[in-house]
Protein backbone atom coordinates (compact mmCIF):
# COMPACT_ATOMS: atom_id res chain seq x y z
CA UNK A 1 0.00 0.00 0.00
CA UNK A 2 1.13 3.38 -0.62
CA UNK A 3 0.53 6.60 1.25
CA UNK A 4 0.51 10.19 -0.02
CA UNK A 5 1.94 12.52 3.04
CA UNK A 6 0.34 15.94 2.89
CA UNK A 7 3.04 17.94 5.37
CA UNK A 8 0.38 20.72 6.96
CA UNK A 9 2.60 23.47 6.79
CA UNK A 10 2.66 23.65 3.36
CA UNK A 11 -1.13 23.47 2.73
CA UNK A 12 -3.21 26.84 1.94
CA UNK A 13 -6.17 27.11 4.39
CA UNK A 14 -8.92 26.45 1.86
CA UNK A 15 -6.68 22.92 0.65
CA UNK A 16 -6.94 22.03 4.46
CA UNK A 17 -10.37 22.75 4.51
CA UNK A 18 -11.42 20.35 1.26
CA UNK A 19 -8.94 17.82 3.03
CA UNK A 20 -10.53 17.73 6.62
CA UNK A 21 -14.49 17.88 5.46
CA UNK A 22 -13.48 15.00 3.57
CA UNK A 23 -11.75 12.98 6.11
CA UNK A 24 -14.28 14.14 9.60
CA UNK A 25 -17.13 11.98 8.08
CA UNK A 26 -19.92 11.85 8.16
CA UNK A 27 -20.49 14.38 10.35
CA UNK A 28 -24.13 15.38 11.93
CA UNK A 29 -25.98 18.41 11.36
CA UNK A 30 -26.85 21.43 13.71
CA UNK A 31 -29.49 23.16 12.25
CA UNK A 32 -29.85 26.28 13.76
CA UNK A 33 -32.08 29.15 14.52
CA UNK A 34 -31.50 32.10 15.64
CA UNK A 35 -33.05 35.79 16.19
CA UNK A 36 -31.76 38.60 14.29
CA UNK A 37 -31.80 42.13 15.96
CA UNK A 38 -35.27 42.90 14.49
CA UNK A 39 -36.40 39.81 15.41
CA UNK A 40 -36.36 37.80 12.17
CA UNK A 41 -35.43 33.81 12.48
CA UNK A 42 -32.22 33.28 11.09
CA UNK A 43 -31.93 29.40 9.88
CA UNK A 44 -28.35 27.79 8.70
CA UNK A 45 -26.96 24.53 8.67
CA UNK A 46 -23.42 23.38 10.65
CA UNK A 47 -21.94 19.82 10.47
CA UNK A 48 -18.56 20.94 12.53
CA UNK A 49 -21.02 19.70 15.50
CA UNK A 50 -20.80 17.57 18.65
CA UNK A 51 -22.15 17.94 22.11
CA UNK A 52 -19.32 17.95 24.87
CA UNK A 53 -20.77 17.25 27.99
CA UNK A 54 -23.73 15.53 29.88
CA UNK A 55 -23.76 17.37 33.50
CA UNK A 56 -25.59 19.76 32.23
CA UNK A 57 -25.88 18.85 28.75
CA UNK A 58 -23.43 21.07 26.51
CA UNK A 59 -23.25 21.43 22.74
CA UNK A 60 -20.68 22.73 20.38
CA UNK A 61 -20.41 23.87 16.94
CA UNK A 62 -17.14 25.44 15.10
CA UNK A 63 -18.49 28.39 12.97
CA UNK A 64 -16.29 29.88 10.63
CA UNK A 65 -16.43 33.38 8.77
CA UNK A 66 -17.02 34.87 5.56
CA UNK A 67 -14.82 37.21 4.69
CA UNK A 68 -13.48 37.85 7.92
CA UNK A 69 -16.83 38.83 9.12
CA UNK A 70 -18.68 36.51 11.75
CA UNK A 71 -21.68 35.29 9.86
CA UNK A 72 -25.22 35.84 11.30
CA UNK A 73 -25.87 32.91 13.46
CA UNK A 74 -22.42 33.37 15.64
CA UNK A 75 -23.32 37.26 15.41
CA UNK A 76 -26.98 36.48 17.22
CA UNK A 77 -25.96 33.46 19.32
CA UNK A 78 -23.28 36.45 20.59
CA UNK A 79 -25.94 39.30 20.48
CA UNK A 80 -28.57 37.41 22.17
CA UNK A 81 -26.93 34.45 24.08
CA UNK A 82 -29.55 31.51 22.64
CA UNK A 83 -30.14 29.39 19.88
CA UNK A 84 -31.69 26.63 19.11
CA UNK A 85 -30.26 23.27 16.77
CA UNK A 86 -32.78 21.32 15.60
CA UNK A 87 -32.01 18.08 13.45
CA UNK A 88 -33.63 17.47 10.82
CA UNK A 89 -34.59 14.16 8.90
CA UNK A 90 -34.27 13.16 5.21
CA UNK A 91 -37.26 14.52 4.06
CA UNK A 92 -35.06 17.63 5.29
CA UNK A 93 -32.22 17.53 3.18
CA UNK A 94 -33.15 19.86 0.46
CA UNK A 95 -34.31 22.91 2.82
CA UNK A 96 -31.08 21.95 5.11
CA UNK A 97 -29.27 22.59 1.83
CA UNK A 98 -30.91 25.66 0.42
CA UNK A 99 -30.94 27.25 4.38
CA UNK A 100 -27.06 28.05 3.99
CA UNK A 101 -27.49 29.96 0.74
CA UNK A 102 -26.10 33.63 1.90
CA UNK A 103 -29.21 36.06 2.38
CA UNK A 104 -29.06 39.92 3.97
CA UNK A 105 -28.85 39.30 7.26
CA UNK A 106 -32.96 40.12 7.74
CA UNK A 107 -34.13 38.11 6.13
CA UNK A 108 -35.46 34.55 7.08
CA UNK A 109 -34.68 31.12 5.42
CA UNK A 110 -37.25 29.53 7.57
CA UNK A 111 -40.02 31.47 5.99
CA UNK A 112 -38.24 31.52 2.40
CA UNK A 113 -38.07 27.81 3.00
CA UNK A 114 -41.83 27.08 4.12
CA UNK A 115 -40.61 26.05 7.76
CA UNK A 116 -42.80 26.41 10.23
CA UNK A 117 -41.36 27.94 13.90
CA UNK A 118 -43.14 27.78 17.04
CA UNK A 119 -42.09 29.32 19.96
CA UNK A 120 -39.60 27.99 23.09
CA UNK A 121 -40.32 27.44 26.30
CA UNK A 122 -37.22 28.34 27.98
CA UNK A 123 -35.56 30.81 25.79
CA UNK A 124 -36.86 33.75 22.93
CA UNK A 125 -35.58 31.75 19.91
CA UNK A 126 -38.35 29.67 18.13
CA UNK A 127 -38.03 26.59 16.87
CA UNK A 128 -38.50 24.31 13.65
CA UNK A 129 -42.01 22.92 13.87
CA UNK A 130 -41.42 19.66 11.90
CA UNK A 131 -37.94 19.18 13.02
CA UNK A 132 -38.11 15.57 14.90
CA UNK A 133 -35.47 17.11 17.49
CA UNK A 134 -34.78 20.87 18.71
CA UNK A 135 -32.90 21.73 21.79
CA UNK A 136 -33.00 24.83 23.40
CA UNK A 137 -29.45 26.71 24.29
CA UNK A 138 -27.84 29.60 26.05
CA UNK A 139 -25.01 30.19 25.10
CA UNK A 140 -21.74 29.15 27.71
CA UNK A 141 -18.75 30.29 25.97
CA UNK A 142 -17.14 31.00 22.66
CA UNK A 143 -13.24 29.39 21.98
CA UNK A 144 -11.33 31.00 18.89
CA UNK A 145 -9.27 28.28 17.00
CA UNK A 146 -6.55 28.78 14.17
CA UNK A 147 -5.55 31.95 12.28
CA UNK A 148 -9.12 31.96 10.32
CA UNK A 149 -11.46 33.62 12.99
CA UNK A 150 -13.04 30.15 13.31
CA UNK A 151 -14.46 30.08 16.92
CA UNK A 152 -16.06 26.86 18.67
CA UNK A 153 -19.11 28.33 20.28
CA UNK A 154 -20.74 26.02 23.39
CA UNK A 155 -23.93 25.98 24.64
CA UNK A 156 -25.98 24.51 27.63
CA UNK A 157 -29.23 22.63 26.57
CA UNK A 158 -32.01 23.54 28.39
CA UNK A 159 -34.98 21.87 27.14
CA UNK A 160 -34.82 18.51 24.82
CA UNK A 161 -37.85 18.50 22.39
CA UNK A 162 -38.54 14.85 21.02
CA UNK A 163 -40.96 13.79 18.58
CA UNK A 164 -43.34 11.19 20.83
CA UNK A 165 -42.49 8.04 18.55
CA UNK A 166 -38.65 8.75 18.75
CA UNK A 167 -38.26 8.02 22.26
CA UNK A 168 -38.36 5.18 23.98
CA UNK A 169 -37.17 4.16 27.87
CA UNK A 170 -35.05 7.42 27.07
CA UNK A 171 -33.01 5.92 24.21
CA UNK A 172 -33.79 7.63 20.24
CA UNK A 173 -35.07 5.31 17.69
CA UNK A 174 -32.38 6.30 15.30
CA UNK A 175 -34.09 4.64 12.43
CA UNK A 176 -37.24 6.72 13.20
CA UNK A 177 -35.10 9.59 13.23
CA UNK A 178 -33.80 9.29 10.14
CA UNK A 179 -30.87 12.00 10.64
CA UNK A 180 -29.12 13.30 7.41
CA UNK A 181 -25.34 13.78 7.64
CA UNK A 182 -22.68 15.70 5.38
CA UNK A 183 -19.89 14.50 3.73
CA UNK A 184 -17.95 16.57 1.94
CA UNK A 185 -18.92 19.05 -0.45
CA UNK A 186 -22.77 19.58 -1.25
CA UNK A 187 -22.64 15.67 -0.49
CA UNK A 188 -24.97 14.14 2.06
CA UNK A 189 -25.96 10.65 3.07
CA UNK A 190 -27.83 8.89 5.50
CA UNK A 191 -28.33 5.77 7.98
CA UNK A 192 -26.96 2.61 6.26
CA UNK A 193 -26.69 -0.24 8.15
CA UNK A 194 -26.98 -0.70 11.59
CA UNK A 195 -24.74 -3.31 13.33
CA UNK A 196 -25.05 -4.34 17.06
CA UNK A 197 -22.46 -5.73 18.44
CA UNK A 198 -21.96 -7.28 22.11
CA UNK A 199 -22.73 -4.61 25.19
CA UNK A 200 -19.69 -3.66 27.08
CA UNK A 201 -19.35 -3.70 30.31
CA UNK A 202 -18.63 -0.25 31.58
CA UNK A 203 -17.40 2.05 34.72
CA UNK A 204 -20.60 4.17 35.74
CA UNK A 205 -20.21 7.51 33.89
CA UNK A 206 -22.38 9.46 36.06
CA UNK A 207 -19.67 10.06 39.13
CA UNK A 208 -19.17 13.60 38.91
CA UNK A 209 -15.87 15.50 38.03
CA UNK A 210 -16.04 17.34 41.58
CA UNK A 211 -16.34 13.93 42.92
CA UNK A 212 -13.75 11.50 41.50
C1 LIG B 1 -24.66 20.94 5.51
C2 LIG B 1 -23.85 22.16 5.76
C3 LIG B 1 -23.02 22.23 6.88
C4 LIG B 1 -22.30 23.39 7.16
N1 LIG B 1 -21.49 23.42 8.27
C5 LIG B 1 -20.84 24.55 8.59
C6 LIG B 1 -20.03 24.62 9.77
O1 LIG B 1 -19.90 23.66 10.52
N2 LIG B 1 -19.42 25.80 10.06
C7 LIG B 1 -19.57 26.90 9.27
O2 LIG B 1 -19.03 27.97 9.59
N3 LIG B 1 -20.33 26.87 8.15
C8 LIG B 1 -20.98 25.74 7.80
N4 LIG B 1 -21.75 25.69 6.67
C9 LIG B 1 -21.96 26.94 5.90
C10 LIG B 1 -23.06 27.81 6.52
O3 LIG B 1 -24.28 27.11 6.61
C11 LIG B 1 -23.24 29.06 5.63
O4 LIG B 1 -22.07 29.83 5.70
C12 LIG B 1 -24.46 29.88 5.96
O5 LIG B 1 -24.66 30.85 4.96
C13 LIG B 1 -24.35 30.61 7.31
O6 LIG B 1 -25.54 31.31 7.49
P1 LIG B 1 -25.69 32.56 8.45
O7 LIG B 1 -24.83 33.68 7.90
O8 LIG B 1 -27.16 32.85 8.39
O9 LIG B 1 -25.22 32.12 9.80
C14 LIG B 1 -22.42 24.51 6.32
C15 LIG B 1 -23.23 24.44 5.17
C16 LIG B 1 -23.91 23.28 4.89
C17 LIG B 1 -24.77 23.21 3.65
Amino acid sequence: MTYTTLYADTLAPEATYRLMSGIVVPRPIAWITTLSLTGVVNLAPFSCFTFVSNKPPMLGVNIGRKAGARKDTGAYILANGEFVVNIGHRGHMHAIHESSAEHAPDVSEAELLGLATVASETIAVPRLADAPVSMECRLDRVIPFGDTGAEFFVGVVTAFHVREDLLQGGKIDTRALDPVCRIAGPNYATLGEIVTLRAMAQTPKTVLASEG
